[in-house]
């Protein structure tokens, strides 16, 4: 059971904060994303789990033990870099390898850890027990790079790369899995499928894994949960869902893509619905604001999902309770979707129209009728 756990977590370099008080769980099993912008703290985060970096107060808990005295080989944890870190003059199986001699070495007394040492140096005079070929075999297929073990990491994509280095983190079977941006040097198609490995390595590997990205995308597509970083501290913890349809904070709405960001304040209520005036638009608001008891006079963020906005050619087209004129600005044909940005007064909407017919794309200067219902208007509270 490797249930992951920080608690209070600090790390100061210097006079400066990079860690101000997280405290989380990461259950087991569990795709767990550490979600911020570049400065954070989650590769500080994902280095003091490791043990690459001690913690300035707080403490880490793998299963029920506290880890912070246990050093870094000796933690059950395999990680991923960014930039691969591969050893470019060791072959794809030496680097598989690597993890296994590497723990063997931890593990064997003073005669025996000569003898791995010669293995780091010499596959000819030291050949790999059939055990270690068969483990290191094991791992390469299951990142679909199985007949590629003699290869050089200079002969490799920078996607094979990545998956030496996966094969090279899971080999020694460890309980927890270490993912720091492992796709931000890919291209997307690239990023796209990687992601969707990793997703079933995790699963079938029945490993807790934490998985530090700057991209949304990425953690909302991958993550079971998603925890968001701002200047060392946590400020939202959700599943994906919960973090893309109820962000705690304006940061959290604004980090996690929410297009249409309008400032508004509540000014009063019409039969079950919030008025919120934001600029010279008023719109209908239905559900309440997370952390807001008095609802009227308050200072808020209107957010309205692009997919969540209809457009019309009259009013009487659209039954919703909030419905607009406004006057294309631009339009993007994006294949499985066309993106308009539309100015209602001076307010700029951006609006994706599924499924769009190539044909009948609008223009600049077309005028529209705008609809989004109550209960697709998001309200998070300035406060
Ligand atoms: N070894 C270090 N010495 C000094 N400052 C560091 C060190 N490592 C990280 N930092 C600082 O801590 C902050 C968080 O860094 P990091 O955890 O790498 O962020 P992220 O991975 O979210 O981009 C940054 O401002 C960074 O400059
Ligand atoms: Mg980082």
């Amino acid at each position: 059971m490797a249930q992951v756990r920080l608690s209070a977590l600090e790390k100061d370099f210097g006079s400066f904060r990079a860690l101000d008080g997280v405290t989380l769980t990461v259950e087991d099993r569990e795709l767990f994303a550490l979600l911020g912008s570049s400065g954070s703290g989650k590769t500080t985060a994902l280095r003091c789990i490791a043990g690459l970096e001690q913690p300035s107060a707080g403490d880490i808990f793998i299963g029920s033990q506290s880890v912070l005295k246990t050093p870094p080989n000796e933690r059950p944890c395999g990680m991923v870099f960014q930039s691969y870190a591969l050893f470019p003059h060791l072959s794809v199986f030496d680097n598989v390898a690597y993890g296994l001699r590497a723990h063997e070495y931890a593990q064997r007394g003073p005669v025996g850890r000569a003898r791995v040492l010669g293995s780091f140096v010499s596959r000819r005079l030291f050949p790999p027990s059939a055990t270690m070929r068969l483990r290191v075999n094991d791992a390469l297929q299951l990142v679909d790079l199985a007949g590629e073990a003699e290869r050089m990491p200079s002969q490799l994509s920078g996607g094979m790369q990545q998956r030496v280095a996966l094969a090279r983190a899971i080999v020694t079977e460890p309980e927890v899995l270490l993912l720091d941006e492992p796709l931000s040097n890919l291209d997307r198609k690239l990023r796209v499928s990687m992601r969707s490995m990793i997703r079933k390595l995790q699963q079938q590997l029945h490993i807790t894994a934490v998985y530090v990205t700057h991209d949304q995308e990425e953690a909302l597509s991958l993550a079971d949960r998603i925890a968001i970083m701002d200047h060392g501290r946590l400020v939202q913890l959700g599943t994906p869902a919960e973090i893309y349809d109820q962000p705690a904070t304006p940061f959290v709405a604004d980090f996690i893509g929410a297009e249409n960001l309008l400032p508004g304040t509540v000014t009063g209520l019409a039969g079950d619905y919030l008025v919120v005036n934001a600029a010279t638009l008023e719109i209908r608001a239905a559900g309440r604001i997370a952390g807001v008891a008095d609802a009227m006079g308050a200072k808020v963020r209107v957010v309205v999902r692009p997919q969540a906005i209809r457009i019309a050619s009259s009013h009487e087209g659209l039954d919703v309770e909030n419905t607009f004129d406004g006057t294309v600005r631009f339009g993007a044909y994006l294949g499985a979707t066309a993106r308009y940005e539309v100015a209602v007064a001076d307010i700029v909407f951006i609006v994706d129209v599924p499924d769009p017919r190539p044909g009948a794309l609008l223009r600049a200067g077309d005028r529209v009728v705008l609809g989004f219902a109550a209960n697709s208007v998001i309200l998070v509270s300035e406060a």
